[in-house]
């Protein structure tokens, strides 16, 4: 079958991959629509694995059950991709996100786990969820970055009447943006050093305001004024700018992934007392409480969804979504059209 796979530096290649084929305790999964998501793009760009076929946010048919004798086949499905062995301190816990090897075989980042960057996948049956009726094959696809969004903001200990700032506005900062807001935060701010997805942050209705990052004097303004920060770069000038627009006592969620270490000043820590907390994906009952939300309509997901491509436009889409420039949010990919 057809796939799209890592060849180099900020280079895909379509690829002949075998298709997979019915196991017990896997469910195969026929792939309807699947996210490109900011942290593929740290791959891509990195030219990392060669042959990784990526995509981790997927909806889906099923296929075969593998034994989960709950599925049908022709169910609507997605699944969390990671891969906890279930017999860890942490797994015995719930907290399946700690799991020393919960990334090693996660679907659509590691090798032997291709993903939705093909018309067909196998996933571990017990990572899988059922979609319910009204849910779209799009929303099935956006529950993984809304359930990053929603344990993000989970950790930020929100109070009511709070301000936020969320550092970044691609979908995961819109995500984190979105349940801020839900929480009650009285003002929600989206910093980002692209202006078309700044702007995009506050037509789409979640972000009260946006500031340019790029811009040093309305930083500088907005010095120390935010009681919670969520930062969704990953980069050192956007965690610098968290920690110093987050208020003193302030809690800082750092979300954005970096590849390599990040210089920042921790005297601003220090001195301003700031709590850091990363934030790792999600644990198992956030990412069904997500699809639930969904579901119920009580968040709109949809919105954030800019366009579906090809197998064949992938290269150029994260050639796109990289440019600084875009105001594309979501691209999702149908990998059979
Ligand atoms: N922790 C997790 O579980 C988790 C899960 C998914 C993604 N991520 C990471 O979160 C980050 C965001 O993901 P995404 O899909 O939204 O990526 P994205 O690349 O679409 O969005 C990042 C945005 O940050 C903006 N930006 C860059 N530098 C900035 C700065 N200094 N100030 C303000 N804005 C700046 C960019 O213009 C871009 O719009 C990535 O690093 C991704 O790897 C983490
Ligand atoms: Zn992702
Ligand atoms: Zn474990």
């Amino acid at each position: 079958m057809k796939s799209v796979a890592i060849k180099d530096k900020k280079q895909f290649e379509i690829k002949e991959i075998e298709e997979p084929v019915k196991e017990e305790g896997k469910v195969l999964i026929d792939v309807q629509k699947t996210g490109i998501c900011g942290s593929d793009i740290h791959y891509w760009d990195l030219g990392m694995p060669v042959g990784l076929v990526m995509g981790h946010e997927y909806s889906g048919k099923v296929l075969d059950n593998g034994g989960r004798v709950d599925l049908q086949k022709g169910d609507r499905v997605t699944a969390l991709p990671i891969s906890p062995c279930g017999k860890c301190e942490a797994c015995l816990r719930g907290d399946i996100h700690y799991c020393k090897e919960t990334w090693a075989h996660a679907s659509g980042l590691s090798l032997d786990n291709p993903g939705g960057l093909a018309p067909m996948l196998k996933v571990r049956s017990d990572m899988v969820f059922k979609l319910p009726d009204n849910m779209s094959d799009e929303e099935g696809a956006l529950v993984e970055p809304t359930a990053v969004g929603y344990h993000a903001v989970n950790l930020a200990h929100l109070q009511v009447g709070d301000e936020v700032l969320v550092v970044g506005g691609g979908i995961i900062g819109l995500m984190c943006a979105l349940f801020a807001k839900k929480s009650g935060a009285s003002k929600v701010v989206v910093s980002e050093t692209n202006e078309k997805r700044g702007q995009k942050a506050v037509q789409l209705g979640v972000a009260d305001e946006w500031i340019n990052a790029k811009d040093e004097e309305v930083m500088k303004n907005y010095d120390s004024k935010f009681d919670k920060v969520l930062e969704c770069c990953g980069n050192a000038p956007a965690v610098n700018s968290a920690m110093n627009l987050v208020k003193p006592g302030g809690i800082v969620v750092l979300v954005g992934v970096s590849m390599l270490p990040i210089n920042f000043m921790s005297m601003q820590a220090v001195m301003k007392e700031i709590t850091l907390v990363g934030a790792i994906a999600y644990k198992k009952d956030e990412f069904a409480k997500c699809i639930n939300m969904i579901a119920n309509k009580e968040i709109d997901v949809l919105k954030f969804v800019s366009k579906t491509i090809t197998l064949e436009e992938v290269q150029e889409a994260y050639e796109e979504l990289s440019s600084g420039e875009s105001n594309a949010i979501k691209i999702l990919v149908d990998p059979k059209k």
